[in-house]
């Protein structure tokens, strides 16, 4: 394939809700591309199961969410964006059902049909509004189904984006966005594209560790490439872990909603006895932090494998009919959760921080926009509340779709840019670096830079990054790139990002929490924390 065959107005790297939203709210004359590390629905979008927060319960405010979000958040929610997100809520629901997305719904007192709204850690009130326990499965086939049929949209599916391409403006010295390198997967062929306007919407980075509930895709991709061409990234040392999912060395960390928790489920200990009362007065229904930390703590102090999640107390047909997914997958296992307790542990889950932008989306480089899980709004502080992510990718995408229709009316097309010259590269007989590395950072991010931090454990990470990085980057002198090569490189990169945000912030807040510093120091530490890649 030659060389910038491939020209579109706006590109779009990443085809889960944010990147999916987002082509869907551009105007049908601008020429879009998506492309996707592998097929269109294999992202964290698809495997959401709890839902998506938005204010709809007669009992329930606006401003009750809002101070939900906050409080999560530890105090580094940015008030504006909190506003902007969660009075969008009823918008984006009502935008996803005219896209065909179907939510679970009840009668209610006038037997009319109205949406289900279930419960979640640090929710005041019912406000996540569901498709029973498979909601992001619903969210990503319905927005998969529109895409396909809108003629200005080209899928890339199997697509690994290596870079992007940026210029420096002569006359401002700006850098804008001109394009990007990509690999296709199945041809095993690097090619670049050019657009004035390209957007990350590439998720998480929660592969990172050794036990996550992210499927594998979310290797940090977005703010690695951001990072590498100038961007600003902010709060990586916020990685949230759920605390439920299943303990089965077959179960790949399988996520055990928190709605279970929200209809009723409690965290027991193998003895039986109920232990997060001694941790919170919202017990079960804690933030995640808390309730993953509880967990970790009684984990280390009974010498125990797992915790207990039980919701058998509740009826069988109650939780067949609410969790139908989550009750076939754990018979799958062996458990049958209407009858026994199972055993979870947490696993890592989301990325707080991110790329930082505005409130449309757009990044430090012009025509550079970051949405979705890959981006750093403020919204989330230092905890992401339950079902406040697909709600932010929707919200995003949206403020974003309108910047960009702007940006495009003025925005001049990119002329040719740099080929990718693989002259001086081979194909690789070391793939066994590669694999090697993977399993190593994984280990040790699990080990050093996990739920509870120590500022030596933090050192001999980065001590191991370093040594990394050096591996990598003469790898990528020498041989031909591939997926597992990209990701791991991405992903060496974020890591850094987290161990170094880590370091910065001698406290404990939200997520990260230190045994060196275990308070809370709002005198020097009740601000994000921001790395640049120019300093
Ligand atoms: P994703 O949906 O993760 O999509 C990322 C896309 O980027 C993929 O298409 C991927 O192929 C592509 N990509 C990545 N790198 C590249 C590259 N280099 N080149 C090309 N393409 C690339 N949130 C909620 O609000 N409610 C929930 O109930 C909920 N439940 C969850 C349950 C699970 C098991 C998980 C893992 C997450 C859950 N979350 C939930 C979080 C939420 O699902 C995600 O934060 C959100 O879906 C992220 O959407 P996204 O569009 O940003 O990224
Ligand atoms: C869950 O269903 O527990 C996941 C919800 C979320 O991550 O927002």
């Amino acid at each position: 394939m030659s060389d910038n065959t491939f020209s579109y107005d706006v590109i779009i790297i990443g085809s889960g809700a944010a990147g999916l939203g987002l082509a869907l709210s551009l105007p049908s004359h601008i020429q879009i591309a998506i492309l996707s590390k592998l097929n269109m629905s294999e992202g964290s979008t698809y495997y959401a199961q709890g839902g998506i927060s938005a204010v709809l319960d007669d009992a329930d405010s606006l401003e009750s969410h809002k101070i939900d979000t906050i409080k999560a958040g530890a105090g580094l929610c940015h008030d504006d964006i909190v506003d902007l997100v969660v009075s969008n809520g009823k918008a984006s629901i009502d935008w996803l059902m005219a896209n065909n997305v179907e939510f679970s719904t009840r009668k209610n007192v006038r037997s009319d049909n109205e949406l289900h709204l279930t419960k979640e850690g640090g929710h005041s009130y019912r406000r996540v509004v569901h498709a029973n326990d498979s909601t992001g499965k619903a969210v990503q086939v319905a927005l998969n189904e529109q895409v396909l049929n809108r003629d200005n949209i080209k899928i890339f599916e199997h697509h690994n984006v290596i870079d992007l391409v940026t210029r420096k403006d002569e006359k401002t010295g700006k850098k804008r966005v001109t394009g990007c390198y990509v690999l296709d997967t199945k041809k095993d062929a690097v090619f670049s594209m050019k657009s004035p306007c390209v957007t990350l919407a590439t998720g998480g980075a929660s592969k990172v560790y050794l036990y996550t509930s992210n499927p594998d895709v979310s290797t940090g991709d977005g703010i690695a490439m951001a990072w590498r061409a100038g961007c600003r990234v902010a709060n990586m040392e916020f990685m949230q872990f759920h605390p439920t999912c299943l303990f089965h060395p077959e179960a790949k960390s399988f996520l055990i909603s928190e709605a279970v928790r929200g209809e009723g489920g409690l965290l027991l200990l193998p003895d039986g006895t109920r232990f997060m009362p001694n941790f919170d007065k919202r017990a079960e229904l804690a933030p995640r932090d808390i309730v993953a930390r509880a967990i970790d703590h009684e984990m280390k102090r009974l010498g125990i494998p797992s915790v207990f999640l039980d919701i058998s107390h509740r009826t069988a047909k109650f939780t067949k009919s609410h969790f139908p997914m989550l009750y076939k997958r754990c018979l799958d296992f062996g458990f049958d959760m209407t009858k026994e307790p199972l055993p979870v542990v947490p696993a890592a889950h989301y990325t707080c921080g991110g790329v930082i932008t505005d409130r449309n989306g757009l990044t430090d480089i012009n025509g550079l926009y970051a949405i979705g899980e890959t981006a750093f709004t403020g919204l989330h502080g230092a905890n992401r509340m339950a079902s406040n992510s697909i709600l932010e990718c929707l919200v995003f995408a949206k403020q974003a779709s309108i910047d960009i229709t702007q940006y495009l009316k003025t925005a001049k097309p990119p002329s040719q840019i740099r080929a990718w010259d693989n002259s001086k590269v081979i194909n690789s007989d070391e793939a066994i670096v590669v694999s090697h590395n993977w399993a190593e950072l994984r280990q040790f991010m699990w080990d050093y830079v996990g739920i509870v931090r120590t500022t030596k454990r933090l050192q001999r990470a980065k001590h191991r990054i370093t040594l990394l990085k050096q591996e990598i980057d003469d790898y990528y002198m020498n041989f031909h790139v591939t997926s597992d090569f990209l990701e791991l490189r991405n992903l060496v990169t974020t890591a850094e990002l987290i161990i170094d945000s880590a370091l910065l912030r001698k406290e404990s807040r939200g997520l990260h929490y230190t045994l060196d510093f275990p308070n809370l120091d709002d005198k020097h530490f009740k601000k994000d924390t921001v790395l640049d890649p120019s300093r």
